[in-house]
């Protein structure tokens, strides 16, 4: 296996130890973040105890709001205005994916903008589009950018091709990737489900972001030798000779990525933990600003 595996895990608890000293160091209440959870998706269920869990770890508090699956967009669209005007509450996460029913994007606008740590809202993806830092990136795309700045790769002039369109994690990558700045500056190229030969674009990415939710999409001969690979996928598969009967795989074949990449993310222990390191990251910078906000309106 030429790649060396990029450390998922090892750089996430290097950013939660500065997470954790940026908390201990300010003044004021505790950073705090509201959880929305809808229904009982076992995946949803555990991503929000882990978020939970890492948030006590690293001394922000948390609150848990659970609603049935039978609850209207309009009950949470409440519950959402109730957080939103909750002084103590500085960061609010509503867990996707939502029921059917619902309008996701509907309800993500809904959140505070200022208070949006996930990045979701109309205003947080205007800004990246602006390039305007005082709002919030998406986790994931923002742990993918600190995963190449601390593992060194070099996106200056790269071509990066991003398998995967959503709103939280293809497109918002796309725009962190041809920011003017480093890590950025790259030639970027978008497929998607409908992109017609994906291999012949996928060999020409420098650096290869897969987050299209499809297990083992991304074989070995679809990258370019030495090329990065950052695979975003996190898919069960069901496996009879696992504990749970299933696994989880990415979206790339990471054995025989492995065999000509340079760098690659393994699943698990890749991007997965980056993107709850950058939610607590997130909650921290909402919570100063807020309390920007509130020592200045009580000095006028
Ligand atoms: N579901 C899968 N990933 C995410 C995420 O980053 N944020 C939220 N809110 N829901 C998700």
């Amino acid at each position: 296996m030429p790649a060396s595996v990029i450390d998922g895990n090892k750089i996430s608890q290097e950013i939660l130890e500065e997470v954790s000293q940026e908390v201990a160091s300010l003044k004021g209440p505790k950073p705090t973040i509201a959880f929305v959870r809808v229904g009982e998706d076992p995946a949803s269920v555990f991503y929000v105890g882990k978020k939970q869990k890492v948030a006590a770890q690293v001394g922000i508090e948390s609150k848990l709001n659970l609603f049935p699956k039978s609850c209207t967009q309009a009950e949470l669209c409440a519950a959402i205005d109730v957080l939103n005007a909750d002084p103590a509450v500085h960061g609010i996460l509503v867990q996707a994916p939502l029921p059917d029913e619902m309008n996701e994007q509907e309800v993500f606008n809904r959140v505070d903008p200022r208070k949006d740590v996930d990045g979701f809202c109309r205003d947080n993806l205007g800004k990246l589009c602006q390039e305007d830092d005082s709002g919030f990136v998406a986790c994931t795309p923002a742990g993918i950018v600190e995963l190449l700045k601390r593992s060194d790769v070099n996106t200056e002039g790269a071509h990066v091709v991003v398998v995967g369109r959503s709103l939280i994690v293809g497109k918002p990558a796309a725009l962190l990737m041809i920011k003017k700045a480093l890590p950025g500056n790259a030639t970027v190229t978008v497929c998607h489900s409908r992109t017609k030969d994906l291999g012949a674009i996928t060999r020409q990415g420098d650096i290869v972001i897969a987050a299209i939710g499809r297990p083992g999409l991304i074989t070995g001969d679809m990258i370019k030798p030495g090329a990065v690979v950052i695979d975003v996928g996190i898919n069960r598969v069901e496996d009879a000779t696992a504990k749970k009967g299933y696994r989880l795989v990415g979206d790339v074949v990471f054995e025989e990525a492995a065999e000509v990449a340079s760098q690659i993310t393994p699943v698990p222990g890749g991007v997965g933990p980056m993107t709850v390191a950058m939610l607590m990251s997130n909650t921290v910078k909402a919570c100063k600003s807020l309390q920007g906000e509130q020592s200045l309106a009580g000095k006028l």
